[in-house]
């Protein structure tokens, strides 16, 4: 029987494990963490999520400090705020929404955040840390949506050891830090991505295949092998013709009905891989708050 992978129970129970653990701190050092949330501009997309993002945190006791800028924010401007924030002692995690606006560098944005409250884990530091680190990670800031993913392959309790995992994309946000967490976990790892020659070839060799190029349902049932464990990151809104009516459907990269009949494991979409980015932004405030105090 395939495993339909849950992942808002699992992103739920990681929230309230982090609201205990938010909890028994602010016991003890008589403060909670803060995450500044900075967006500029009004990408539709960037609000719902930054609507989310707040939502969760306060939730788990998490303050927020909040800064909603307007599109025609200067770069210069955006960096002064995040020096603001960077020396501002209530806020432990600093997260800027991405897309920035067209005019502004979103590398050297990313690279004026302390690494210490990065809380995306997105700075060139935390990267290089992620790549050089040994197994405990317990205090590294790790980009969200891998990390995510991680934890849903590790809750299905097998041994990822030696498992040839194919990981499609290589964004700095997700295909790279995925592949690096899977070679920590000493799986045999293979970064494929738009310009891979035979890549449904490829792909049936995986024991783990993790979608992340953000095209709808690329990945068909006949591109995997049986048994394989399937993790869909991501997220297109795309209309379906559905009982004779044009309709808006969320979907993955992956075609999930043709993949979850050949699967041993498979990430839905909406529902898989979505809810625990949030819950992993929160955890890496609570570990930035936990470092800053130690
Ligand atoms: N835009 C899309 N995904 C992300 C993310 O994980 N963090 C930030 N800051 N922006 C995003």
């Amino acid at each position: 029987m395939t495993k339909i992978i849950d992942g808002k129970l699992i992103a739920q129970n990681l929230r309230d494990d982090l609201k205990k653990e938010i909890s028994q701190l602010k016991e003890k050092h008589n403060k909670v963490p803060g995450l500044a949330v900075v967006q500029v501009g009004n990408v539709a997309a960037s609000s719902v999520y930054v609507k989310a993002k707040t939502k969760s945190a306060l939730e788990v006791g998490i303050s927020i400090i909040d800064h909603h800028l307007e599109d025609k924010t200067t770069q210069e401007e955006l960096i002064s705020l995040i020096h603001k924030l960077n020396n501002q002692e209530n806020v432990n995690g600093i997260l800027v929404q991405l897309p920035l606006p067209n005019h502004m560098n979103e590398q050297t944005i990313l690279d004026s955040i302390d690494p210490s409250k990065d809380a995306d884990g997105f700075h060139p530091l935390n990267v290089g840390k992620l790549s050089i680190s040994s197994k405990n990670d317990d205090n590294l800031l790790i980009p969200c949506t891998p990390y995510g993913c991680l934890i849903m392959l590790k809750g299905l309790n097998i041994d990822l050891k030696g498992k040839h995992a194919i990981v499609i994309g290589r964004s700095n946000i997700v295909g790279k830090p995925m592949a690096q967490l899977l070679l920590k976990e000493s799986c045999t790892v293979t970064i494929a991505h738009s310009k891979t020659v035979n890549l449904p070839e490829l792909c049936n060799e995986a024991d783990i295949l993790v979608a992340a190029v953000g095209r709808p349902e690329i990945v068909r049932g006949n591109w995997i092998k049986n048994g394989a464990i399937i993790i869909d990151v991501g997220i297109n809104r795309i209309q379906k013709e559905i009982n004779g009516e044009i309709k808006n459907k969320l979907v993955g990269d992956v075609s999930f009905s043709e993949c979850e009949k050949k699967a041993s494991a498979i990430t839905p979409v909406p529902g898989g891989v979505g809810p625990m980015t949030i819950s992993c932004l929160l955890r890496n405030t609570t570990i930035a708050f936990k470092n800053s105090i130690k």
